[in-house]
């Protein structure tokens, strides 16, 4: 069993470490790897493996390429390249699924080679292959998630300790969860990435990330934690999204959660998929999200799956795209805050336009409310108005989910 494998970062030293742990069970050689500048890894055990050049990699022959490298470019073209040598590939590049898994899955079926990507979403969490496998005879009519370790971390944190968003970020890129470029994470990319291919593997369509509702977490501050503590509730980066109709709705965005809920429990780089299915029902996958021997994990067992002839192309990601919508068109609770001397003039608005309110908090400095409306659209339009008017100009919002 010979393997060639793309990048020695955090995945790739715990895919080394677990074939290296393994050896006595499964003997798997490695013939090279893959990095950015080789002559930083002259002290390592690997050195003799390691090289600079892609050519190298080619030269020899594998009967596998483990691609964990991350990013678009050249990961694709190597990928690419090695599909049409018909080698089958394993990769943990969830960017690189949610852009081109389409082009790829395409090559990889003309080639009669495997494409597989456990490791791309949920780092340790068997999800794909549940989904795909166990989960075949099930229409998935919805899922919620929580999909990005670093920012469940990051959160996490805020809420237990009371740090600050940037002193989390720090150690949450030192423990090897964050992205190269942690705006992936912050923002949401990361998990609505992930999101559309679970979406995309529920729903047997095409899924596109930037169409789902997108934000992320950079804005939450202390006064947001202390306001969902005040209310028996966590924040969470959570991803949700719901087959209606022929039509997909769904989001990535920071939203309070119950502390009795199942979403509440999962904390730190852990992650959680929840899918709801017509014959299983509620089925949920919880577990390490990021890191070294987690995402390692999942890398190797695609491999494995691999060596053992368990092969397999989904084809959902070829499937033509389908439409998204972005808003809550069902029953929805929001916390509101206003940071406004006007609060008597907000007040009447919501008073006029909405079925129900609790006042969370009312401070000179602030107005916060909880509103309960039967579409999102209801909300916005408020906040709309309230702007207009010139009572606020700038409020949050915070969607709570149950
Ligand atoms: N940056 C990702 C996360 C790594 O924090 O979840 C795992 O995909």
């Amino acid at each position: 069993m010979k393997i060639a494998i793309l990048g020695y970062g955090t995945v790739g030293k715990g895919l080394v470490d677990l074939i290296d742990n393994n050896k006595e069970k499964r003997n798997i050689k490695i013939q090279s790897i893959l990095v950015r500048d080789k002559n930083k890894y002259k002290e390592s055990k690997y050195a003799h493996l390691i090289t600079d050049n892609i050519e190298d990699v080619f030269n020899k022959e594998f009967d596998i390429l483990v691609e964990l490298i991350g990013g678009l470019h050249p990961a694709y073209e190597y990928i690419k390249r090695a599909l049409e040598d018909k080698i089958n590939v394993v990769t943990a590049n969830k960017d690189m699924l949610a852009e081109y898994g389409d082009k790829l899955v395409t090559i990889a079926k003309e080639n009669h080679v495997s494409l597989r990507f456990e490791a791309s979403v949920g780092g340790g969490i068997p999800v794909i292959k549940p989904l795909t496998e166990s989960l075949e005879g099930n229409i998935i009519h919805n899922m919620y998630a929580i999909l990005n370790g670093t920012t469940n971390f990051i959160l996490s944190k805020m809420y237990d300790e009371g740090l600050s968003y940037e002193e989390v970020l720090k150690e949450a890129q030192q423990l090897g969860f964050a992205e190269a470029n942690p705006e992936a994470d912050v923002e949401g990319y990361d998990a609505a990435r992930k999101l559309s291919i679970l979406s995309t593997l529920a729903y047997d369509r095409r899924v596109y990330w930037k169409d789902f509702y997108l934000e992320g977490i950079s804005k939450i501050d202390m006064k947001d934690i202390h306001y969902a503590k005040k209310m028996g509730c966590k924040i969470k980066l959570v991803g949700q999204s719901k087959l209606d109709d022929k039509k997909v709705s769904g989001f990535v965005r920071p939203v309070l959660v119950d502390n009795n809920s199942l979403l509440s429990r999962v904390d730190n780089e852990y992650n959680i998929v929840v899918f709801n299915g017509d014959s299983v029902g509620e089925v949920s996958f919880v577990g390490k999200g990021a890191g070294k021997e987690a995402t390692g994990s999942s890398v190797y067992s695609d491999v494995i799956d691999i060596f053992d002839n368990r092969l397999c192309n989904i084809d959902s990601f070829t499937k033509e795209k389908i439409k998204v919508e972005k808003i809550i068109r069902n029953n929805c609770q929001a916390l509101l805050r206003f940071k406004s001397p006007k609060t008597e003039e907000i007040l009447e608005f919501i008073n006029t336009y909405v079925d129900s309110y609790d006042i969370v908090d009312s401070n000179d400095d602030e107005l916060v409310i909880m509103v309960y409306v039967n579409s999102e659209y209801k909300i916005n339009n408020i906040l709309r108005l309230i702007k207009d008017e010139g009572y606020c100009k700038e409020s949050k919002k915070l969607l709570k989910i149950s």
